[in-house]
């Protein structure tokens, strides 16, 4: 055996699994039929009292299967095959006579747990990387070894479905109290402990789990389970667009199979699975992922890591940075106009801390000690120590500038400095610091501690050291830093901008607020473009669209509609409780303040709201690539997918346009220019591609020459 060994000592079978050159342990189909080998050679030996299965990995137990196998299969009839060849084996495991015990010490994830319900119990250990999850509905498929049946058996319909519907990923304590393990312990009392596990399973002493009174109740007639897959149903349609199947699906096989036989159920869920994993969707998913997994490497590591730093700018942004920093590094220094000003900041960082302790991730002890990690001053001093500074401040270039100067002369010249600027040119930003090497541009996104993505905009001085340091300190706190070219709105502002732009446009020609808001929330973004703009924060907005229009140009003009609502107005949006919407504690209603001027009767259908909102940026981003602000059409689906929420099943703007067809768009674009004029112009790039029958997956060649 390369990947599985098995040792048979005092009757107890051991199967150990070890992958042969990787880092972590996957249920490849070769690792599959190892396990059935393995297994035909054991089940009829009766001088076995027990199995264990364990793992020899540091801090894995099984990582799940194998994705690159699933990515390559194109049918759902090629994926069913190999589904119910691994059903089968997780059938013989379950089956055989003794007692099975699945040594969780490490990630136990997807086809892993999947394995480890296979076995009669399950044993954990309280080391922090013990983490058990059904991440599948991630990649657009659900758990297809078993999971969705043998699961609900175990810990009931209700955990059930929380942990396959989210992905989550519990701890073994967690893991425990529903039920889904045994027993826990600390891997350091292995040897005893679960010997005398052993004992007890084969003594048949292990107690029986326990589903809680409530939820059994609550699981026990059809007329309540209907209310529970009811609202289900309702909070799965809250947060996830119908396109996007795999919940959906999840929950019917569920429903379905909940009080069907295990040899039926798992032919449902076999089936459903194979569908799904075949799915564009699905592919989407799994590219996605590997993108994660590539930037998230993209970094050498250096002998001296960031852990020092100083924020400037209290804002939204600020205190979000704050929190970040305090999370993850030794010593935050805040510099503050005003003393005072501290007391706000805490408030709002504890805030952010306070849901990590009611989920439990941290305790109230471990907040105080992230909080003691703050300092704060309202002069340039205590800085000596500084190893990075990064400024928050309003988007103003003159004070920005200011900042920049008093940082350079106090803090050390090794120190490197960064800006949260959203749109101005890193390049004019740097013009008057003297040690331009270690400037650069590192934008977050609102709201930090929900945002992945971050932007790192090196100017033609910033050196590679610096770029790589920061890369380091970004993904050493837990963010996905991407690189993108210096010009005004960088990647993500840049494209989305246009997209809000123009359904304001839309909005004066006669359309209406909650007419646009809805069609793009139906096509798939996270929300509409005017609750998105009341979000962020119309001011905030309206001064990135001032920013895009002097540098692009009449390519793009500000919509006439924003200036009333920004310079008459005065909305600011949500903060302020309103902005194209009024807000109450509870509700929110269409502001019509906004739109009195405008006669509100004309019809657009859904297909020109998307075509005309859409398009534009996919137009945007064509130029982007032309323009070589990124290298690689996958930074942009990428930053999209983080950065705006663009439907990640969709595989982001680019992906998307190749699949509507880079012709068809431009035919509609040129239609567009001709009736709106420069903002819809193609790119030179999309008329290319199209002349040479090339896509933004295909045709790399044509901007990377
Ligand atoms: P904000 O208006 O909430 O906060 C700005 C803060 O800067 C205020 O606390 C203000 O007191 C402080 N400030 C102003 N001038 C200062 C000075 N000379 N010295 C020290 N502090 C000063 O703004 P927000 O939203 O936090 O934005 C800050 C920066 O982050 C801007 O450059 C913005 O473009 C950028 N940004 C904003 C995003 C957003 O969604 N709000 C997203 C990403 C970047």
């Amino acid at each position: 055996m390369k990947n599985l060994n098995l040792n048979i000592e005092n009757e107890i079978a051991t199967i150990t699994f070890d992958l042969v050159k990787q880092k972590v342990n996957k249920l490849s189909f070769e690792v599959l039929e190892e396990l059935n080998t393995l297994l035909n050679e054991i089940k009829n030996d009766s001088s076995i009292k027990a199995l264990i299965l364990q793992s020899a990995k540091k801090n894995i137990f099984v990582a799940g299967a194998d994705i690159k196998e699933i990515e390559a299969m194109k049918t759902p009839n090629e994926v069913f095959t190999q589904i119910i060849k691994g059903d089968d084996i997780f059938n013989k495991l379950e089956s055989l006579p003794y007692p099975t015990i699945a040594y969780i010490n490490g990630a136990c994830m997807g086809g892993g747990l999947e394995l480890a319900l296979a076995c009669k119990y399950r044993v954990a250990t309280t080391n922090i990387k013990t983490k058990l999850a059904f991440p599948e509905i991630k990649l657009g498929f659900f758990p297809g070894l078993g999971g969705t049946q043998r699961a609900p058996k175990v810990i009931g319909l209700i955990n059930s479905l929380d942990l396959i519907l989210t992905g989550k990923s519990i701890n073994a304590k967690k893991a425990l109290r529903i039920g889904l393990v045994d027993e826990i312990f600390d891997d350091g009392q292995k040897e005893f402990k679960l010997n005398r596990f052993i004992q007890k399973s084969i003594n048949k002493e292990i107690k029986n789990k326990k589903i809680s009174f409530v939820n059994k109740l609550l699981e026990k007639y059809s007329i309540t389970r209907e209310f529970i897959y009811y609202k289900t149903l309702k909070s799965i349609e809250k947060k996830v667009n119908r396109d996007f199947n795999a919940p959906y699906m999840a929950l019917e096989v569920i429903k379905q199979t909940f009080n069907k036989p295990l040899n039926e159920g798992i032919i449902i869920e076999a089936k459903a699975f194979s569908k799904l994993a075949a799915t564009k969707e699905s592919k989407y998913m799994i590219e996605l992922f590997y993108l994660f997994e590539k930037f998230n490497k993209n970094f050498k590591k250096t002998q001296d890591p960031i852990s020092n730093v100083v924020v400037i700018g209290n804002g939204v942004m600020g205190k979000g940075i704050i929190w970040l920093f305090s999370k993850f590094l030794k010593e935050v220094r805040i510099k503050l106009r005003k003393i005072e000003q501290m007391n706000s900041i805490f408030k709002s960082i504890s805030k952010l801390y306070s849901s990590s302790v009611k989920r439990r991730s941290l305790s109230k002890s471990e907040v105080e000690f992230k909080l003691n990690k703050l300092s704060y001053t309202n002069s340039f001093d205590g800085m000596n120590n500084t190893e990075f500074a990064i400024e928050a401040i309003i988007e103003d270039e003159k004070e920005k500038k200011d900042i920049f100067k008093n940082l350079e002369d106090t803090l050390d010249k090794d120190a490197i400095i960064a800006s949260n600027t959203s749109s101005i040119s890193i390049e004019k930003l740097s013009s008057e610091l003297k040690n331009k090497k270690n400037f650069l541009g590192v934008h977050f996104f609102n709201p930090v501690n929900m945002m992945p993505l971050v932007e790192i905009i090196p100017s033609t001085h910033t050196s590679k050291k610096t770029i790589n340091r920061v890369r380091e300190l970004l993904i050493s706190c837990g963010k996905t830093p991407i690189i993108v070219g210096d010009c005004a709105g960088f990647i993500v502002n840049r494209i989305l901008l246009p997209y809000l732009n123009e359904a304001a446009f839309i909005l004066e020609e006669g359309s209406n607020i909650k007419k646009i808001d809805k069609v793009l929330k139906d096509f798939g973004m996270p929300m509409g473009p005017f609750t998105l703009a009341d979000t962020v924060g119309i001011d905030i907005g309206y001064k990135v669209a001032e920013i895009l229009n002097n540098s692009y140009g009449p390519r793009m003009p500000i919509a006439p509609i924003l200036n009333r609502v920004y310079n008459e107005l005065k909305l600011s949006g949500a903060k302020k409780g309103k902005g194209f919407y009024l807000y109450n504690k509870f509700s929110k209603k269409i502001n019509n303040e906004v739109t009195d001027p405008y006669n509100l009767n004309r019809q657009f259908t859904d297909e020109q709201i998307i075509q005309r909102c859409i398009y534009i940026m996919i137009n945007e981003a064509s130029k982007c690539l032309e323009e070589k602000v990124v290298k690689s059409a996958d930074i942009i689906n990428f930053a999209m997918i983080t950065g705006t929420g663009f439907p990640p099943y969709k595989g982001g703007i680019l992906n998307y346009a190749n699949d509507v067809g880079l012709n068809n768009i431009l035919t509609t674009l040129n239609d567009l220019y001709s009736r709106y004029g420069l903002r819809f112009k193609p790119s030179k790039l999309l008329i290319k591609l199209v002349e040479h029958k090339k896509n933004f997956k295909t045709g790399e060649e044509l901007w990377n020459f």
